[in-house]
C-alpha cells in the first residue's frame, strides 16, 4: 500500500483531538522560529522581499504603503492599526518603522494570534518598532472567531494577511467579518488561499510534505511532513466571487487582485533545475508586467497563489469624517 493511500484510509473517520482552532494553534505553534525563516525570510531585512514570496509580500506591501501614504496626506499624525493572526509580527514591523519615518507621531498597534509561539516571536523581533518614540505596540493571543476588543470605528488599516481566514471554518466568516468591518474606520487588507493556487505544508517549504490531502467538502487539510509531523486543521480555498459575496454586505471592495500566477511556477528547484538557469532582471520584469496583466482576469484570479482584497471602511466613503480627530 502506498504511503498516501496507507494514511487515507487511517484517516477517513477522523474527528478533532481538541478544537478545530486549537489544532490550527498547534500547527504554528510546532513550527516555532521555523516559520518566519519559510514565510519571511531573513527577519531583519524587512524590505529586502526576497525569496519564493517576495513577490506576493512586495505587491502587499505597496498597498499598504499606499495607505499610509494617503493617511499622512490627509495630515492624520496618528494611527491605529490591528493585525488579526499576526503570527511573527513582521507586517506591523514594517508598517510601524516606516509610519514612523512618514511622520506618524503616535501610533497604537494590536497583533493577535491563535499560536502562542508566534506571539512570543512577535514580541522579540518587534523591540525595534516598540521602542519608538509615540509607539503603543501590543501582541496576545487571542482568536479571531471571538469578539474584538476595539472600539466602533477605532482602526484605520486592519490585517488579516496570508491564510489566516483560509484557517477559519467558512461557516465563522460572516461573523468574523461583520466584526472586523464594526472596528475598522479605514481599510482592511487581507489575502487568502485561492481553489486553483499550489499546495502549501503552510510553515515549511512543499518540498517538506510526505502526505498532503486538502477535503474540499469538509474544509479540512492534512499534512505529513517527511519528520514525521502530523497535522490536520481547517482550511477553505476561495474563488474570487465567493470573497466578494462574503466581503460585500460589510465593506466596500476597492481592490481583488491575484497574487502570484507566475513567480512561483518559474521558481528554480534546486532539486530539478541546474544552478544556471537563474532569471536575469530583464525576466523578472517581464513576469511582473505578465503579472500585472493577468492579476484582475477572470479565470486567473483564481489561480494565483493568494487572492488579495481590499476593503474600505467608513474612512473612505466620509472623506474628512474622523480626520479631524486624528490629526494633531
Ligand atoms: C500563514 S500564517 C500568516 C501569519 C501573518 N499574518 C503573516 O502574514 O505573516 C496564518 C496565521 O493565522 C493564525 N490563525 C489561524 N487561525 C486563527 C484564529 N482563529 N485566530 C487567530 N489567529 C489565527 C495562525 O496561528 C498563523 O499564525
Amino acid at each position: 500500500m502506498s504511503i498516501a493511500r496507507h494514511h487515507h484510509v487511517q484517516r477517513a473517520n477522523h474527528s478533532w483531538p481538541t478544537s478545530p482552532a486549537q489544532n490550527t494553534a498547534a500547527l504554528y505553534n510546532k513550527a516555532g522560529t521555523d516559520y518566519i525563516a519559510y514565510a519571511d525570510g531573513n527577519p531583519e531585512k524587512l524590505f529586502a522581499f526576497e525569496g519564493l514570496h517576495g513577490y506576493a509580500d512586495r505587491q502587499i506591501w505597496l498597498v499598504l504603503l499606499s495607505k499610509l501614504i494617503e493617511l499622512r496626506a490627509s495630515r492624520a499624525a496618528s494611527l491605529v492599526l490591528l493585525d488579526a493572526g499576526c503570527g511573527p509580527g513582521t507586517w506591523l514591523r514594517r508598517i510601524i518603522l516606516c509610519a514612523h519615518d512618514l511622520g506618524f507621531e503616535r501610533i497604537v498597534a494590536r497583533g493577535f494570534d491563535i499560536a502562542e509561539s508566534q506571539v512570543a516571536q512577535a514580541r522579540l523581533l518587534a523591540s525595534d518598532a516598540a521602542a519608538l518614540p509615540g509607539v503603543h505596540l501590543t501582541f496576545e493571543v487571542a482568536d479571531l472567531t471571538r469578539p474584538l476588543p476595539e472600539m466602533d470605528g477605532s482602526v484605520d488599516i486592519t490585517l488579516c494577511l496570508y491564510s489566516v481566514l483560509s484557517h477559519i471554518p467558512p461557516e465563522g466568516i460572516p461573523q468574523v467579518l461583520r466584526e472586523i468591518a464594526r472596528v475598522t474606520y479605514g481599510h482592511f487588507v487581507t489575502a487568502v488561499r485561492s481553489v486553483g493556487s499550489t499546495p502549501s505544508a503552510f510553515t515549511h517549504s512543499v518540498e517538506s510534505i510526505r502526505y498532503l490531502r486538502q477535503d474540499h467538502e469538509r474544509n479540512v487539510c492534512e499534512i505529513e511532513l517527511h519528520d514525521g509531523t502530523r497535522s490536520m486543521f481547517p482550511f477553505h480555498l476561495f474563488t474570487e466571487s465567493e470573497l466578494r459575496g462574503l466581503f460585500a454586505p460589510h465593506f466596500g471592495i476597492e481592490e481583488v487582485r491575484g497574487l502570484d500566477l507566475f513567480h512561483t511556477r518559474f521558481a528554480n528547484d534546486p532539486r530539478w533545475s541546474p544552478p544556471g538557469l537563474q532569471g536575469d532582471d530583464s525576466l523578472a520584469n517581464e513576469l511582473a508586467q505578465l503579472e500585472a496583466i493577468y492579476a484582475a482576469k477572470s479565470g486567473f484570479v483564481d489561480r494565483a497563489a493568494h487572492i488579495m482584497l481590499v476593503a474600505q471602511g467608513p474612512a473612505c466613503r466620509d472623506v474628512g469624517g474622523r480626520q479631524a480627530s486624528t490629526a494633531i
